[in-house]
């Protein structure tokens, strides 16, 4: 039987350590759906689209990448895995400090459907700073972005908040 996981997120946006872990768990699974979470009550600096069009162009030179599919879900995660028929969720464990929230989370789910369970993967030490926000406060002083996301994801960064900034 082929093995199925979700790696789910927010991915705005994706960055060297989100791929990190995602390469690691098409190691582990045959296909990986990596899963964007669409929340209306989360304020983003992507759109759904934008965030999707950003991780496909980011798979494009890998050669896992054929056992990974993208896919935006809204709702509860569990209720995805089941549409999907997966019993597996992926989630980066990057120090201390997160295993709190993702303990929580992943017990949460598994109350919520208890044949769906978490596997925390680690990714490679030299990521393990890395975070999301900390890539867009970086963007916003107009930092150097070269050792956290691809090129083409700095270049969608640095656009967004220059025209952030005009509007101010
Ligand atoms: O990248 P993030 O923001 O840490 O990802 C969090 C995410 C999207 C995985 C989580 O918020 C989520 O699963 N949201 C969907 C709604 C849901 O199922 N909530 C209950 C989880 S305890």
């Amino acid at each position: 039987m082929e093995t199925l996981a979700l790696y789910p997120g927010s991915f705005d946006p994706i960055t060297y350590g989100h791929l990190d872990i995602l390469e690691r768990a098409t190691e582990l699974f045959d296909k990986v759906i990596i899963t964007i979470a669409i929340n209306s009550k989360k304020d983003t600096v992507f759109s759904g689209d934008e965030r999707e069009a950003l991780i496909a162009e980011c798979l494009e030179d890998k050669e896992w990448a054929e056992r990974v599919e993208i896919q935006q879900f809204t709702g509860l995660l569990v209720d995805f895995a089941k549409e999907k028929d997966a019993q597996t969720l992926v989630r980066g464990v990057r120090q201390v400090s997160d295993f709190e929230y993702e303990f929580r989370m992943a017990l949460t789910n598994r109350r919520l459907a208890p044949d769906v369970d978490t596997v925390f993967l680690m990714p490679n030490e030299q990521l393990t700073f890395i975070s999301a926000s900390l890539v867009k406060e970086i963007a916003y002083w107009d930092g150097d972005l070269s050792s956290f996301v691809p090129q083409h994801v700095a270049e969608a960064l640095h656009d967004k908040y220059k025209d952030q900034k005009e509007l101010q």
